[in-house]
């Protein structure tokens, strides 16, 4: 079934926007590159709206032991109750037990229109 979600220009880059696909809820997640992604709205940890938390980075370990550098940003979505971060770009697994994640939906835009199909 078609979704029509809204028009392109709805969302920028680096936003992220509730929507419902009948009645389930999602969030849309519009990346730096300009590309769009759709996961659960519902926190597998404890069913947190995701689309009230951060489109964000990640730290990644360094060379020199207990150095962090900041990489992704904007493709990392952080749980806004417990901070679970999951990956926008891999099917929302979650960063730190990748076993688990968001369940996603096929995003495509379709002329002016950010569409999901399901
Ligand atoms: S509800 Fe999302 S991390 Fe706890």
């Amino acid at each position: 079934m078609r979704h029509v979600i809204c028009k392109v220009d709805a969302l920028q880059p680096g936003e992220i926007k509730e929507a419902m696909l009948g009645r389930i809820s999602i969030v849309i997640c519009r990346t730096p590159d300009g590309e769009y992604y759709a996961l659960s709205n519902r926190c597998v940890h404890q069913g947190a709206p995701m689309a009230k938390g951060k489109l964000c980075g990640a730290t990644a370990p360094t060379d020199t032991p207990g150095e962090y550098r900041y990489v992704r940003e904007g493709e990392i979505l952080r749980c806004p109750w417990h901070g679970r971060e999951y990956d926008v770009l891999r099917g929302g697994r979650m960063l730190a037990d990748d076993t688990r994640c968001l369940p996603s939906f096929n995003v495509v835009v379709e002329g002016e229109e950010v569409v999901v199909h399901r």
